[in-house]
């Protein structure tokens, strides 16, 4: 049986190959994500047993135990995670490619003769170049990928760290890294080898940890794509093309995305790549909220419940509190309330709302949304200023008009949702508190704002409940 399968190795990686594609075609959009993920388990079914059908495979136990183990903990993770952790569950994932290069380049280099390409000291240039492309990227995502996860667990404060020196360190580095990668692929010099790691790996945390909160989406964005090209480079070792195209298909998807995202919010491609962007703002700009002592409108359910129900046309502006409160169901009976009552609804979905892209989409289609009533920001951004009431549940920084306004702000340059511009903002957050990227919310304070403070599920049931008595 394995032998057929080898005998058609070539097009049954094609075959998953394009599989991936459709993969990732189908998870463009959350309509067709569920089938998007079906063509992915599938194809990469057929690349496992493809690649076990390989007859230089000498022994299957070392395998199996390795696949068991980690298919076990991967259930367990998948089954435990809560959907708001996931960004941090991508990064630390990021990290393990990373690593996994790492290693395949140190395996290749110790042992040539297993993979392949040549014997010790004498291993094949064009094998050389690829190891030593595969140990850098490997090593610059392993260590920036946990940098990434430990700043999105909290582990490390997601201000962002800004040493006047960090450009001249970080191209030193990346000096260091280019001049021993070329004596390692000249000399095949153990020495140049570790120190490639070395740079590499510092290379990775001096990259990240300049990364201010609010710009870490773009940053995982980028970190899967570096993965992506560290898997190219395991497949080159490794002499699997599946491995090279699926590795190329991540990076290239991951460039792709953190182009989009870098366009969202507003920030220099280039300056992302390289590691040095989301520091720029004053770190004065970070104040400690709810300390202050300007004037709050604080509100209650029947006030919302009156106001909307007089409104003829509410935008609802969901973030990441909704997705803790798991309120989606809720605030869908609130729209079709209002929808029953004449009242125009929409929702407005900020790029970086919640903690990773699509979020909130994917929760509003959960609750059966109607996807024509979900309008990205610069579809919706100029109708604020012709809309009754605002309703933000659980967002903050994405409405946050210090991006406009305050050039020393670290979320400057960032676009926002203008909700300050519709007659009323209500908005619904359990206090005067910051958002993730730390900063205070003028908004707060504004005399067309009331505060509905209270947890985003159990304020819109409120709501729903005060409108039907
Ligand atoms: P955030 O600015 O993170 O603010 C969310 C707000 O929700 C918090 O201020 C919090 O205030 C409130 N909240 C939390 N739990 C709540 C609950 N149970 N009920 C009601 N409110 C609750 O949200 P955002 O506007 O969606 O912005 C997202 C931020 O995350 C941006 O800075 C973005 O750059 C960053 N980020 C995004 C991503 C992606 S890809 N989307 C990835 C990583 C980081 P209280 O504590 O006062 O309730």
């Amino acid at each position: 049986m394995f032998g057929i399968i080898h005998d058609y190795s070539g097009f049954l990686y094609l075959a998953a190959s394009v599989l991936f594609i459709l993969a990732l075609r189908g998870l463009s959009h959350p309509s067709m994500a569920r089938q998007g993920l079906k063509f992915g388990i599938i194809g990469m079914t057929i690349a496992i047993v493809t690649t076990l059908a390989n007859p230089d495979i000498v022994s299957f136990g070392w395998i199996i135990i390795a696949m068991v183990a980690g298919g076990i903990i991967g259930t367990v993770i998948a089954l435990k995670i809560s959907m708001t952790s996931l960004p941090q569950l991508v990064a630390g994932f990021h990290s393990l490619v990373g690593l996994a290069a790492v290693c395949v380049a140190a395996a290749a280099f110790y042992n040539p003769l297993a993979f392949g390409i040549g014997i010790p000291e004498s291993i094949v240039i064009s094998s050389r170049i690829e190891m030593s492309l595969g140990l850098v990227i490997g090593a610059i995502t392993f260590t920036g990928s946990l940098v990434a996860f430990a700043k999105l667990q909290g582990i490390l404060s997601a201000k962002p760290w800004s040493h006047p020196m960090r450009h001249i360190l970080n191209l030193c580095l990346a000096v260091g890294i280019v001049f021993f990668m070329s004596v390692f692929v000249y000399s095949e010099s153990d020495m140049a080898f570790w120190m490639a790691l070395l740079f590499g790996l510092i290379l990775g945390i001096t990259l990240i940890l300049p990364i201010g909160g609010a710009d870490m989406p773009v940053i995982v964005s980028m970190l899967n794509s570096y993965s992506g090209w560290a898997a190219a480079g395991i497949g080159f070792t490794l002499a699997n093309t599946l491995l090279i195209i699926t590795g190329a298909l991540v990076g290239a998807s991951g460039a792709i995305l953190s182009y989009i995202m870098c366009k969202a919010m507003n920030r220099s491609f280039i300056s992302v790549i390289l590691g040095g962007f989301g520091a720029e703002g004053g770190s004065g700009a970070v104040t400690p909220t709810g300390a202050n002592d300007k004037p709050v409108k604080i509100g209650a359910a029947d006030d919302a419940a009156y106001l909307m129900q007089n409104a003829s046309s509410v935008i609802i502006v969901p973030g990441y509190g909704m997705a803790v409160a798991q309120a989606q169901h809720a605030l869908r009976e609130l729209a079709d309330l209002l929808k029953k009552n004449g009242v125009k609804v929409r929702y407005a979905i900020h790029p970086v709302a919640g903690r990773m892209p699509g979020h909130m989409n994917v929760l509003l289609a959960e609750a059966n949304v109607p996807y024509d009533e979900v309008l990205e920001l610069e579809e919706i951004n100029r109708d604020f200023a012709q809309t009754d009431i605002v309703y933000v549940i659980g967002a903050n920084d994405t409405t946050n008009p210090s991006a406009r306004t305050d050039p020393n702000s670290p979320i400057y340059g960032m676009p926002v949702l203008d909700v300050e511009k519709a007659g009323t903002v209500l908005f619904i957050k359990r206090s005067l508190g910051a958002g993730y990227a730390g900063v205070d919310n003028p908004l707060f304070y504004k005399d067309n704002t009331m505060m509905l403070l209270g947890d985003a599920k159990a304020m819109t049931e409120a709501i729903i409940k005060a409108m039907e008595d």
